[in-house]
């Protein structure tokens, strides 16, 4: 299967596919992962405006088209059966999608702005094993200590207020029409994100199923 997760920055995109890659069996593609394993990569032979990944993404910017479409382009070809997450994020890398693959599924989680902003605040994750937690909402055993492999918990750099706003507003300009072309396609599934990380995984899985 070739499963498509889109939605806003902290929407649950990263949670949820993880699971539904566990459950079908299929690859996790993210290109949010894949560029943060590569934020000092050099691009400064690209004629982009910064010289790394990491520069665009702590700012809250999109890292330029062809440093992404490359990442998937590979994934994706050497993935039998995919949920793609984080991308696209405008209408020229959905453009390059429909290029190269097929989907099976377009899913998009819709989650409220303030939200959001309360869900990307408050995310830790795991240093080593990329675990992903929530003070609040989804805490693990002991505060600040990963449950998976017992090391100290970190906030991702683009999680502060301020970072989080840009990210949003960056999300409504350029990633809102993707999802917006997509429902005109009349592929789109939308589905709540609001409920609680079981209740949307199960809602998710009937919607593959189907
Ligand atoms: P990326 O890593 O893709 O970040 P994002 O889209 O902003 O999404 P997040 O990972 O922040 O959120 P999520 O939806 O996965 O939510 P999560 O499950 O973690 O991209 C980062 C940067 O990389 C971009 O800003 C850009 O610079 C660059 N980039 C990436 N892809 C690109 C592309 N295609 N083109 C150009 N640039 C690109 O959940 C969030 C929190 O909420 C967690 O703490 C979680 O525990 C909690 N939570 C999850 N579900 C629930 C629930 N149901 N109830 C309560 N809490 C919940
Ligand atoms: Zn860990």
């Amino acid at each position: 299967k070739h499963i498509l997760l889109l939605g806003p920055p902290g929407a649950g995109k990263g949670t949820q596919s993880k699971r539904l890659a566990e459950e079908f069996d299929l690859e996790h593609v993210t290109t949010g992962d894949a560029l943060r394993s590569n934020k000092g990569m050099d691009i400064s032979d690209m004629d982009t405006e910064y010289d790394t990944p990491g520069e665009y993404m702590d700012a809250g910017e999109l890292v330029p088209d062809e440093v992404v479409n490359a990442i998937v382009e590979e994934a994706l070809t050497s993935a039998d059966g995919y949920v793609l997450d984080g991308y696209p994020r405008n209408l020229e890398q959905a453009e390059f999608l429909t290029d190269i693959t097929d989907l099976d599924a377009v899913i998009y989680l819709s989650v409220d702005d303030e939200e959001l902003v309360d869900r990307l605040t408050g995310r830790r994750v795991c240093p080593d094993c990329g675990a992903s937690y929530h003070v609040e909402f989804a805490p693990p055993e002991e505060e600040g200590v990963c449950d998976e492999c017992g090391a100290d918990l970190e906030q991702r750099d683009d999680d502060t207020e301020e970072t989080v706003r840009e990210r949003l507003r960056v999300y409504e300009e350029n990633t809102a029409p993707v999802v917006e072309h997509y429902r005109e396609e009349g592929v789109l599934v939308e589905v709540d994100g609001e409920g609680s990380p079981d209740e949307v995984f199960e809602t998710l899985v009937d919607v593959v199923d189907a």
